[in-house]
């Protein structure tokens, strides 16, 4: 088979490599989300999760699969080490999808070899071309990764790849796994590929990359210069230690700048043809759906989706963009779909006008969900006059993101101002059904209900996160707050929105430190919980 490829297949990992975030766990639910709004952005492969790894990775993949892998739909990926039962497993998680893709990968640099895996690098081939080809036997979609190939001997991984590829890979991704090298010599790499490895052409060379010294974007740029036709990548780039190459930033480098990489990819510079399947006016609004639920907040000056990509404030370019657009931007915030904010509802609407929205929004809320989220649609809509398509959003994230059946905040109260002591009383509903009530001083109202709450809750924690961001201009605007907490080693986020922060942030706090006591030994904490 010889693979021809004029396009950029973009293959998206924020649910596999972007979940290893610190604190940016999600549940299977909120998974499939993510992977509904991947699949309506236009991804070409979506790498759901790692199904080896543990039985909620296994049901997110095995649902994913079922639900957003159709005919029609992206490839849907799962990650194995290259052993058996990690394959095995791939493969099982993925039976339900149209084209299951199993992605297969051992270390080949001597660093790793030697002090990870302990092997030769003649073990290293064997294995590879015997799990490639156990792979093979269960999927006709094969991807092989040797991991940290930026530091790996290039000559050991041409005998790798061509290895894989005879036994049956169809794909051959390249990963700088510790984000080393410079764009120069991962494009040289990838060219040394192509020059070096006989039966190159019967697969496609992909590129994976971690942020590490902020190049992973310009490398895979390099990349696709010189021969790399797939690109893995996170909504807002987060992943492992400093992320991955952001997937906004390199669709739209490539839809920006196509005249440059068109012949690069064999077409007349002035194709206008996209160089991606990627519906661009998606971008906004999946990166706010993976910052909403990861709790992984994308800094004001992030490049296409940060909250200032599009502002100008000084009055020499505000001066320029109101004389002609052109002057001081390259691409239009209409492309991303950031104008598309309309406003939509307002407290007369209806029930049904609700559910119709925020189908049009992609979201699909179970009879449950959906009651309890159009309850406070109209709590909001009694203080907020218009409601758009963001407050939406914000109000159906915040409602998918709840961990059933652990504590619920029935009431929150505090009182504060510059001559009191901030203090506030909480009262939570145990999933056993007690109503739980303290109070609790603090330095200021948060802070006091924060310490009511953890009287209740009564599990360590530190809180290491805390921010507020408005959801649209104007006094009555939502609130958002995200929190980031730690407990031992690890982190959990939190995420709510109201018109008052002080609901918001006691519903945040409550929301993470329910994810903290669902992540510790389920069965015997929502026992416990049930009895408190
Ligand atoms: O960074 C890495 O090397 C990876 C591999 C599993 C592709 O994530
Ligand atoms: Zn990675």
């Amino acid at each position: 088979m010889k693979t021809k490829q004029d396009r950029i297949i973009i293959f998206d990992t924020t649910l596999r490599d972007g979940e290893q975030s610190p604190g940016a766990t999600l549940n299977v639910d909120e998974k499939l989300t993510i992977a509904r709004q991947l699949a309506r952005l236009g991804v070409d492969v979506i790498e759901a999760g790692f199904p080896y790894a543990s039985p909620g990775d296994f049901e997110a993949v095995q649902k994913i699969a079922q639900v957003v892998g159709v005919e029609g739909g992206p490839a849907i990926c799962g990650l194995a080490r290259a052993t058996k039962p990690d394959i095995e497993a791939a493969a099982k998680a993925l039976k339900p999808a149209a084209h299951p893709r199993i992605h297969t990968f051992i270390a080949t640099s001597d660093i790793h070899l030697q002090h990870k895996l302990k092997k030769t690098r003649a073990q290293v081939l064997a294995i590879t071309e015997e799990m490639v080809a156990y792979a093979r036997s269960f999927v006709e979609d094969v991807e092989f990764s040797p991991e940290d190939a930026g530091r790996s001997d290039p000559e050991f991984l041409y005998q790798v790849l061509e290895r894989a590829i005879a036994a049956g890979a169809t794909t051959v991704n390249i990963p700088d796994t510790v984000g080393y090298t410079t764009p120069a010599e991962f494009g040289a790499l990838i060219r040394g590929i192509k020059e070096n490895v006989p039966n190159i052409d019967q697969a496609i060379i992909s590129v994976h990359g971690h942020n590490d010294l902020g190049l992973a974007v310009a490398n895979f740029l390099e990349a696709v210069k010189n021969g790399a036709r797939q690109l893995e990548c996170t909504i807002n780039g987060i992943g492992e230690r400093a992320g991955n190459a952001a997937l906004e930033e390199l669709v739209m480098a490539l839809h920006v700048r196509r005249q440059y990489f068109n012949p690069f990819l064999g077409r007349p510079a002035d194709s206008e043809e996209p160089l991606t399947n990627i519906d661009t006016r998606q971008i906004y609004k999946t990166s706010r759906l993976v910052s909403n639920l990861t709790g992984m907040l994308v800094q004001p000056n992030k490049a296409i989706v940060g909250a200032n990509a599009f502002a100008h404030e000084s009055g020499i370019h505000q001066d320029g963009v109101l004389k002609n657009k052109l002057t001081y931007e390259i691409m239009d915030a209409q492309s991303i779909g950031l104008t598309d904010n309309q406003i939509v509802l307002g407290k007369l609407s209806g029930r049904h006008a609700f559910q119709t929205r925020l189908k049009e929004l992609g979201f699909e809320l179970s009879d449950t969900e959906l009651n309890s989220a159009f309850l406070k649609f109209k709590t909001f809509a009694d203080k907020k006059k218009e409601i758009t398509d963001w407050d939406l959003e914000s109000i159906v994230n915040d409602e998918i993101q709840q961990p059933p059946e652990l504590f619920r905040l029935e009431l929150v109260q505090v009182s504060c101002g510059d001559h009191s002591r901030p203090t506030a009383t909480v009262t939570l509903r145990t999933p056993a059904g007690a109503e739980l009530t303290d109070a609790a001083t603090g330095t200021g109202p948060v802070d006091a209900v924060y310490k009511a709450i953890n009287r209740v809750v009564n599990m360590p924690n530190e809180l290491i996160e805390f921010s507020v961001q408005s959801v649209t201009a104007g006094i009555d605007a939502l609130g958002e707050v995200t929190i980031r907490l730690r407990h031992g080693e690890r982190v959990f986020s939190g995420h709510a929105a109201n018109t008052d922060i002080i609901v918001a942030s006691a519903h945040a706090y409550l929301n993470a430190l329910n994810r903290l006591y669902a992540a510790l030994q389920p069965a015997t904490v929502t026992a416990a919980a049930a009895q408190s």
